[in-house]
């Protein structure tokens, strides 16, 4: 098989989770591009069924379902979903995530839980729902998306509970790896830096000048744009990645690099 075919996806199926805007958004028109059918699972079910339609028109299935990936079951209900529209789950991208900036010694309890909630525990109930289904079929490619805020401190601004959340992801997904690599289910994590997606629009809006700053601290000089993750992603998803499990795949234009 040639390089190049080993990229492809055609007769694949993928759940995206957060898959209605930035990031996720991307990753689903990424792996339709490849040929995969793909679920867009978003708790905003208008903008997943925007996105769906979108999909469609690059000539492949694609269905969207409501989900908050908070709820064990509503995650549960997603994966059935998916087994009884398409029959089978073959590629999990876990993106649903929130971003908030606050510093930890005014931070209430509830935005302390409800970050660690959606950015780990969401990506838990996801990775555990879409596995059972893998390991059933003894295969199965999973992608996290955690951050370079699992690796490194961000400054100027204060995320210690999201920069948490972050490095339990990374860590979850190795354990997983390490757990399912027998069952040929392979989990790996993206690491974004800086993206120039709605999440970081909205938090830039508080302090506009840290855009310029993260510039300075990228060796790149300057932050990625959302479609630039397709690339990875279709990589981790698809066979060009066969020995891959348990990696890091950073993509950050070199901020963690100083
Ligand atoms: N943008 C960046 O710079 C950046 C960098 C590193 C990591 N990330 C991570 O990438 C992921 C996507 O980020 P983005 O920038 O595209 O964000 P975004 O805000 O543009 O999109 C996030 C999506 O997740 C959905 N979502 C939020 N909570 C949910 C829930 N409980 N259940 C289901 N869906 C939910 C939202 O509706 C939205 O469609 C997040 O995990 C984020 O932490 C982003």
């Amino acid at each position: 098989m040639s390089v190049l075919d080993l990229f492809r996806l055609d007769g694949e199926v993928a759940v995206v989770t957060g898959g209605a805007q930035g990031l996720g958004e991307q990753m689903c028109i990424g792996l339709a591009e490849a040929g995969a059918s793909v679920v867009v699972a978003d708790l905003n079910l208008e903008k997943a069924q925007k996105v769906v339609e979108h999909l469609h028109t690059l000539g492949v299935s694609a269905l969207a379902v409501k989900v908050d990936v908070t709820k064990k079951a509503e995650v549960e209900a997603m994966v059935q979903k998916t087994v009884e529209h398409f029959g089978k789950v073959d590629v999990l991208v876990a993106c649903a995530g929130v971003g908030q900036w606050m510093k930890a010694e005014d931070m209430p309890e509830e935005d302390w839980k409800r970050v660690l909630d959606i950015n780990l525990n969401g990506v838990f109930f996801a990775c555990q729902a879409a596995g059972r289904e893998m390991l059933k079929r003894r295969k199965g490619s999973i992608i996290t998306i955690s951050s370079m805020s699992g690796i490194i401190v961000n400054t100027p601004q204060a995320q210690a509970h999201y920069n948490a959340s972050k490095a339990a992801v990374i860590m979850l997904t190795k354990s997983l790896a390490a757990e399912w690599a027998p069952y040929n289910v392979r989990v790996n994590t993206i690491a974004p830096g800086y993206m120039e997606t709605q999440l970081v629009a909205d938090l830039l809006k508080e302090r506009p000048e840290y855009g310029e700053l993260w510039k300075k601290l990228t060796p790149m000089g300057r932050l990625g744009r959302p479609e630039e993750i397709k690339g990875p992603c279709v990589f981790l998803a698809s066979p060009a990645s066969s020995y891959l499990t348990g990696s890091v795949l950073v993509m950050d234009g070199g901020y963690t690099i100083w």
